[in-house]
């Protein structure tokens, strides 16, 4: 049975779970009640038979998220600062691993804890009139929300430096020249072609999505043997489905594969 949230908002149409964080009068900044809501509703998602995929977004024309609640921030104490980081981070990595794939639309602004949502997400759709950047150094502390673990693994050390060491930000080009997002799409259809990208992916054997997702992401801190080791494992495991057989059925047949996710 969906929640409903404050400052989050979740429609579910065609197996697609769009999250579009909703706080447009203040950028989408992410106070701790909004990061709570966003933690419920991936868990929403994810308990959901009906969403194989999620897109998430943010309200309005302008941003993405602006990052953490500024005005928020201001009032932490040193045993909140740890807190506030271990709220995000979870509900980050919960996102990330839940087996669904997970594209950020990034309609405009994203920036500190926005841009960390982003970097949590599989892919990144971009709109040209998007900013990304981690400003935190400029107020005195650092990403919280996993900037800078991930942002080093995604755009490599060197850049990913760059953005956290000077706080400066970069526009959609830049960030798709290095590797920051997927694809820079017209203002406007950001939501759009995230949308109909996901439609391209859930065409695929659900089982082989859910599982290439879990071999990515143990690969993404294992040792080159580990990776590969439940590589061939879960390789081996999708030789067990009604889906491995459909899909290779179809492709012989000439038709469309209709996989049923067994
Ligand atoms: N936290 C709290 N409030 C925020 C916010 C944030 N991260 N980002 C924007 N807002 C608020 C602004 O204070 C402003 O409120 P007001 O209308 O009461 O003055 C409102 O959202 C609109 O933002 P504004 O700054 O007027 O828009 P702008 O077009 O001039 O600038 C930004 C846009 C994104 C460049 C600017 O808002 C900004 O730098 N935001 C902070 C980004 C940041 O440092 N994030 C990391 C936090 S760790």
């Amino acid at each position: 049975m969906p929640q409903s949230f404050e400052n989050v908002i979740v429609e579910t149409r065609d197996r697609i779970a769009t999250v579009i964080v909703n706080r447009p009068d203040r950028l989408n900044a992410l106070n701790a009640a909004t990061v709570r809501e966003l933690d419920r509703a991936f868990r929403d998602v994810a308990a959901d038979e009906e969403a194989l995929g999620v897109v998430l977004t943010g309200a309005g024309e302008k941003a993405f998220v602006a990052g953490a609640d500024i005005a928020e921030l201001a009032q932490m104490g040193p045993i909140d600062g740890v807190a506030v980081s271990r709220l995000g981070q979870e509900a980050f990595r919960f996102l990330e691993s839940m087996g669904k794939p997970v594209i950020a639309a990034v309609n405009g602004f994203a920036l500190g804890g926005g841009l960390e949502l982003a970097l949590a997400c599989h892919l990144r759709v971009a709109a040209e009139r998007a900013r990304f950047g981690l400003p935190e150094v400029k107020l005195g502390i650092i990403p919280g929300y996993g900037g800078t673990v991930r942002l080093p693994r995604i755009v490599g050390r060197g850049r990913a430096l760059e953005l956290i060491l000077t706080g400066e930000m970069i526009d959609a080009a830049e960030a798709h020249r290095i590797g920051l997002v997927n694809r820079v799409v017209a203002n406007g259809t950001a939501l759009d072609e995230a949308l109909a990208l996901m439609t391209k992916i859930l065409a695929n054997g659900p089982v082989a999505l859910r599982l290439a997702l879990e071999s990515v992401d143990h690969g993404w801190d294992a040792s080159l043997r580990d990776g590969l080791t439940l590589e061939s494992s879960l390789f081996g495991l999708l030789a067990t489905t009604g889906d491995m057989r459909e899909g290779m059925t179809a492709f012989l047949e000439k038709r469309e594969p209709r996989f049923t996710g067994r």
